[in-house]
């Protein structure tokens, strides 16, 4: 395996994708972990030192252990991995007093060529990206310079006989093409032979959650979402019935969605299921609120509340298992405790490992979501359950503004149904991030038959987005939209017109609240 020694960069995640996407099995450990007893039993096969906002002159400035380099395995350094390889190693490096650079720049090859910039130079030079203050103004014994760029002379350098390579820019970022070539060739020379697939990343999940958990009970909150899903299945191959997954039902799901759950996961797989059908207590909570915060509010807090007293019902669990990407870890370290607006806060239960005294289980912390959702195929999961679109936390409750009713709610649900099914028939469903029907505060008047309706009003939403931060709205056809107006007017009671919503985010997000 290969290891990332971490000194901070936003972009560390990236390293691990593009050597993942290679088979390439990694791990990443911040810089203050690796020491010389890690690094003799971790007995890496090839290191990589990513990039960092420190500057190597900063008092307690990162440092690998110097035993790094006597290990005789290869050695990347990126960007601040470079000037650390430099500084451990006898080079120079300089403050970036007016020679920071950030963004394109084009590389030439100079001297021999070097066979972790195979593939490179078909043009005659190559774009990077650079992102550094300091820089290296001088190589230390034993490497040479192979790549340049008019402001970055040691662009790449390496010291062959020694297996290490230091180059300036980023080689994981987009920007850097033939990036993604760099760490192939890198880890072809470090003997890997690219055979790491998620079968192998699940018996290696499953033994780790069994060293971690030993013989105690672990909770887990289930949503239905693909995250919590996931986590789940794992966790219960690793130690069977010692898990039990508490699934609220806050009576503001999609229609089937709460028989779909129980039906999977305690009939299928066999799990110790605690199905909370808390409905009357949301929807109580929440009669007469209309206000979006508020609602969110209620919800959120309602939501730890009857988590915790199911879960307590469980007795003498000392884990909770959560479904915690990369992504969100990377986010949870970068934003915190910085100044941001609240847009809308967030349902989630954070604070409750700390308030029930229970440790945190997360075996899905290393991974992408398109990671997860192999794992998930791989742990047998249907296809629908594993493409299913983002739902939010507090479920229809943000997508009726206004107040909300049970009659509302059960509208929303039917009409909701037939967009969906609507999209599935014409082959959509893969190509929009998310879709859904949200019910309208408001009654029009329509005409069916000889009579005159007074009904409720929908708005059907569709975007496609990369990771929700942004999102554009999805451009039906005409045709599309008619016939499932249609459909929805003459199948589910309750509704006299549909609008579509043609919205991008920003301005607009995707849900309603
Ligand atoms: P917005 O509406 O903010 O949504 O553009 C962006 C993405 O986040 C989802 N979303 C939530 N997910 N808890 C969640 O787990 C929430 O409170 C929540 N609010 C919005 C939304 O469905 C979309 O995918």
């Amino acid at each position: 395996r290969l290891l990332i020694i971490d000194f901070g960069s936003q972009v560390t995640q990236l390293i691990a994708r593009r050597l993942r996407e290679l088979n390439v099995y990694c791990e990443i450990h911040p810089y203050q972990n690796v020491t010389d007893d890690f690094l003799r039993e971790f007995a890496p096969k090839a290191v990589i030192f990513s990039g960092g906002p420190a500057s190597v002159f900063a008092d307690g400035a990162p440092m690998p252990p110097k035993t790094v380099f006597d290990l005789g395995v290869p050695i990347l350094g990126i960007c601040y991995g470079q000037q650390v390889m430099m500084h451990c190693l006898g080079g120079k490096v300089e403050r970036g007093h007016g020679t920071a650079e950030f963004g394109r720049a084009f590389v030439t090859p100079k001297g021999a060529a070097l066979h972790i910039l195979d593939g490179w130079f078909a043009d005659g030079r190559e774009q990077v990206w650079m992102s550094h203050g300091d820089h290296v103004s001088a190589i230390a014994p034993g490497f040479e310079v192979y790549g340049t760029s008019p402001n970055a002379p040691f662009a790449v350098t390496a010291d062959v006989a020694r297996n290490f390579y230091a180059v300036q820019f980023h080689p994981e970022v987009h920007h850097t093409p033939k990036g993604a070539k760099l760490y192939e060739n890198f880890v072809k020379l470090a003997g890997f032979k690219g055979d790491w697939t998620m079968g192998a990343y699940r018996e290696e999940a499953i033994s780790k959650i069994r060293e971690q958990v030993g013989d105690q009970k672990v909770i887990c909150g289930l949503s239905g979402g693909v995250d919590s899903s996931v986590a789940a299945v794992l966790i219960h191959e690793a130690i069977g019935d010692q898990l039990t997954c508490v699934f609220v039902d806050h009576g503001l799901l999609r229609l089937g969605e709460a028989e779909q759950v129980v039906t999977m996961f305690r009939d299928h797989y066999n799990m110790t299921l605690i199905h909370a059908d808390e409905s009357d207590l949301f929807l109580g909570a929440l009669e007469g609120v209309s206000d979006p915060e508020v609602k969110r509010k209620t919800i959120g807090k309602l939501f730890i509340d009857v988590f915790q007293k199911h879960a307590n019902e469980v007795g003498g669990a000392k884990f909770l298992a959560q479904g915690t990407l990369y992504p969100d870890v990377i986010e949870s370290v970068s934003f915190s405790g910085g100044p941001s607006v609240t847009i809308k806060s967030h349902h989630n239960v954070g604070g409750l490992p700390e308030k029930m005294g229970l440790k945190l289980v997360e075996p899905l912390r290393e991974l992408f979501k398109d990671e997860v959702r192999a794992l998930g195929r791989e742990l047998g999961l249907p296809q629908t359950f594993i493409g299913r679109h983002p739902f939010p936390g507090p479920g229809l409750a943000i997508r009726c503004p206004g107040e909300i009713t049970r009659e509302k709610l059960d509208i929303l649900r039917q009409a909701d149904a037939v967009y969906i099914d609507q999209i599935r028939k014409h082959g959509l469903y893969d190509e929009i991030w998310q879709a859904f029907a949200a019910i309208l505060p408001m009654r029009t008047v329509g005409v069916m038959g000889d009579g005159r309706t007074y009904d409720y009003a929908l708005a059907l939403r569709a975007v496609t987005s990369v990771d929700g931060m942004t999102a554009d709205y999805y451009p039906f056809t005409h045709d599309f939209l008619g016939e499932t107006a249609t459909r929805i007017i003459n199948e589910v009671q309750g509704v006299n017109r549909v609008f579509y919503d043609c919205t991008s985010k920003p301005p607009g997000t995707i849900e309603l609240e």
